[in-house]
C-alpha cells in the first residue's frame, strides 16, 4: 500500500484527554483509521458504517476481508442503530460485564456493510472499558470498527510500541496510550440462541457467564484449537480458522508441574547451545529461578547469554499476569532472535481456556503434557 504519514497521539490515561482527542475523532468520521488503546488489545478503527473506510483496515493490517470484524460503541443507545433485537439474557449479561472485555454477537440491521461481517447475518459488539477508547467513539459519535492492530498473523499489540512497528506508515493515527491491562482479545459470546455459546474465549470467562445467564457453552472449535487434536471441527467464528498470534520462532507448550517442567525447559536450553541457535523459554518466575540458577552451573555466561532468553509470565499465583504478558513475551522473544520458544502451558479453566486457545494456535497445536 502508499505510506501514510501517520499522526501520533500521547495520552496519558488517567487525565482527561478530550482535547487530544478530537482530531482523531474527526479523523474517524471522515473516514480515516486511527489505532486506540483498548483494555484487552490496541485496535484499529474506522467509522463501521463506511465501507471505503473498512477497506482501509484490511489494507492496513494485511487481512483476509472474508474476516468479520468488532463494532466497538461507547452507549446503549448505540447498539439499537446495529442489531435487530437484544434478548433478554443478552441484556443481562450486557448489565453485567459492560464496558468490558466481552463481545457479543447478534442478529444485525441491514445498515451494517457486508465488509464489517464478512457476510454473515450477525454483527459482534463491544463496549470497551478502557476510557481512552470509550472517549474516542463517544467524541466520534460513530460506531468504530476495530480488529486488533497488529499486521494480520502477528501476535496481537498490547503495547504502543508494538503498533507502531506493525502500523506506523500504515494508519491516518495512532494513540499511544498505556499497555493493556487483559492483554488477551475480548471473549467472543454468540447470544443469537437460547443457550451463549463462546466463540473466542477471554477474560470474561464460561464460569463467569454461567453465573449470569444460567448456562453457557463452548463452541467445540475453540478446545485444543482448531490447528490442533480437533482440525476437523469447523470454527464459528472465522478469524479462528486462521494461524494467528504467531511469533516468526517455532512455538512448543508443554504442560505439567514445575518439577517436572524444569528438567525439560533444561533439555530445550541444552539443544539450543549445541544446536547453535537461541531458545526462549517463557515460564512462571518461581520456575525461572530455579532454571536460571542450575543453568549457571552448568554453562558459561557468555553461552547462556547467545542462546537462552529466559522470559518471565509473572507469578504462579497470578494467571492474569500470565495473560496480561502473553502477547508481549512472544514479541520479545522475536525480538531477541530465538528461533524457538518453549512455554509453559495452563490447565484451560477459567482463563486458562483463552490462554491455551491462543497458545495452541501460536504452536499450531503443538501442545504436550509431561
Ligand atoms: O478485544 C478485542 O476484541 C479486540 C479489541 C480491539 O477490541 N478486537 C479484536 O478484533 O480482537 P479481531 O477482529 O482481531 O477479532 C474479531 C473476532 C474474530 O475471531 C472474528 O471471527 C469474530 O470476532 N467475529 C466477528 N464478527 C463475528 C460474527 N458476526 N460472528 C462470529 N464471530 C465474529
Ligand atoms: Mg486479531
Amino acid at each position: 500500500m502508499k505510506p501514510i504519514e501517520t499522526k501520533f497521539v500521547k495520552v496519558n490515561q488517567v487525565a482527561d484527554e478530550t482535547e487530544l482527542l478530537k482530531a482523531p475523532a474527526k479523523a474517524l468520521v471522515e473516514g480515516g483509521t486511527v489505532v486506540f488503546p483498548t483494555e484487552t488489545v490496541y485496535g484499529i478503527g474506522a467509522n463501521a458504517l463506511d465501507e471505503v473506510a473498512i477497506d482501509k483496515i484490511y489494507e492496513a493490517k494485511n487481512r483476509p476481508s472474508d474476516n468479520p470484524l468488532i463494532v466497538h460503541i461507547a452507549k446503549l443507545s448505540q447498539l439499537e442503530i446495529l442489531v435487530e433485537s437484544i434478548p433478554e439474557m443478552a441484556k443481562a449479561l450486557m448489565r453485567a460485564f459492560w464496558p468490558g472485555p466481552i463481545t457479543f454477537v447478534l442478529k444485525k440491521k441491514s445498515v451494517i456493510p457486508d465488509k464489517v461481517t464478512g457476510g454473515l447475518d450477525t454483527v459482534a459488539v463491544r463496549m470497551p472499558e478502557n476510557a481512552i477508547a470509550l472517549k474516542l467513539i463517544e467524541l466520534a459519535g460513530v460506531p468504530v470498527a476495530a480488529p486488533s492492530a497488529n499486521t494480520s498473523g502477528k501476535p496481537s499489540p498490547t503495547k504502543a510500541a508494538h503498533v507502531i512497528e506493525d502500523l506506523a506508515g500504515r494508519v491516518d493515527y495512532i494513540i499511544e496510550g498505556s499497555d493493556a491491562v487483559v492483554g488477551l482479545e475480548s471473549t467472543v459470546l454468540d447470544v443469537t440462541g437460547d443457550i451463549p455459546v463462546i466463540l473466542r474465549p477471554g477474560k470474561i470467562t464460561r464460569e463467569m457467564i454461567v453465573e449470569v445467564a444460567g448456562n453457557c457453552e463452548i463452541d467445540p472449535g475453540i478446545v485444543m484449537g482448531t490447528e490442533g487434536k480437533s482440525a476437523s471441527v469447523v470454527p464459528k467464528s472465522p478469524g479462528m480458522k486462521y494461524k494467528h498470534y504467531a511469533p516468526k520462532a517455532d512455538v512448543e507448550v508443554v504442560i505439567g508441574t514445575s518439577s517436572k517442567l524444569i528438567p525439560v525447559f533444561e533439555s530445550y536450553v541444552e539443544a539450543a547451545i549445541n544446536g547453535g541457535y537461541k531458545v526462549a523459554v517463557m515460564s512462571f518466575d518461581e520456575d525461572l529461578l530455579v532454571l536460571e540458577k542450575i543453568l549457571k552451573g552448568k554453562y558459561t555466561v557468555s553461552d547462556l547469554s547467545a542462546h537462552v532468553f529466559l522470559c518471565s509470565q509473572g507469578s504462579i499465583r497470578n494467571l492474569d499476569e500470565f495473560a496480561r504478558l502473553l502477547f508481549g513475551g512472544l514479541r520479545k522473544s522475536d525480538d531477541r532472535e530465538c528461533q524457538k520458544i518453549v512455554v509453559r502451558g495452563v490447565e484451560e479453566d477459567g482463563l486458562g481456556l483463552a490462554i491455551m486457545n491462543r497458545l495452541n494456535k501460536a504452536s499450531a497445536g503443538k501442545v504436550t503434557r509431561i
